[in-house]
């Protein structure tokens, strides 16, 4: 069955948390950084900061099937001018982007970013920015599938390594 995709407003936010932590196990397994948070302390600061993103005009869509939840998208608005990009004055940040483990490969996460091109261009947004983790390589190729191109790479020194 096709997955249904709609907006979903703040008062799904609890919804999430379950399919952010699958996200947060894959990044766990494929980053080189390391250690990883714990679960209640990963979907906590998540979760605040999806507030903020519905605090900031941004948006969720929700991919759904006859058995739940089966992906969803966060998107972050940002106010432009950038400081080195020529960015728009507006301009979108696919913030989270994760689909269920039992699903993937099957167009749902193509399907959700087809979705927030639709609502941002909706809004009168075109650019558009995704963050994501060094080693998650198959998201990276979904993207630069998609048009996108790397822009930017954070290092970290994280000191609990070494304790
Ligand atoms: C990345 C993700 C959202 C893509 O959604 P999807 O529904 O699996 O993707 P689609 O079926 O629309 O497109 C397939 C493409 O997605 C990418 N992809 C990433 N992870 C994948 C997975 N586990 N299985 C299949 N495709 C995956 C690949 O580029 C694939 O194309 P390929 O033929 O070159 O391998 C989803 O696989 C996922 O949730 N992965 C784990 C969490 C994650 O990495 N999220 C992105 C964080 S930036």
């Amino acid at each position: 069955m096709t997955p249904r995709i709609a907006l979903a407003g703040p008062e799904r936010l609890d919804e999430l948390g379950p399919l952010w932590l699958q996200l947060h196990h894959h990044h766990a397994r494929v980053s080189r950084v390391q250690p990883f948070v714990d679960d209640e302390t990963s979907w906590t600061a998540r979760r605040r900061s999806y507030v903020e993103t519905f605090d900031g005009g941004g948006f969720a869509l929700v991919a759904e099937d006859h058995r739940g939840l089966v992906g969803y998208a966060m998107v972050r608005i940002h106010e432009g001018p950038d400081d080195s990009w020529a960015l728009a004055d507006r301009y979108g940040e696919v913030w989270t982007l994760v689909v269920h483990e039992r699903a993937r490969g099957c167009g749902v996460g193509s399907a959700l970013l087809d979705a927030v091109d639709a609502e941002l261009e909706a809004r009168g947004i075109t650019d558009l920015l995704i963050g994501v983790m060094e080693g998650n390589d198959d998201a990276r190729r979904l993207y630069e599938r998609r048009g996108l191109v790397p822009g930017w790479r954070q290092l970290y020194r994280v000191a609990a390594a070494s304790r």
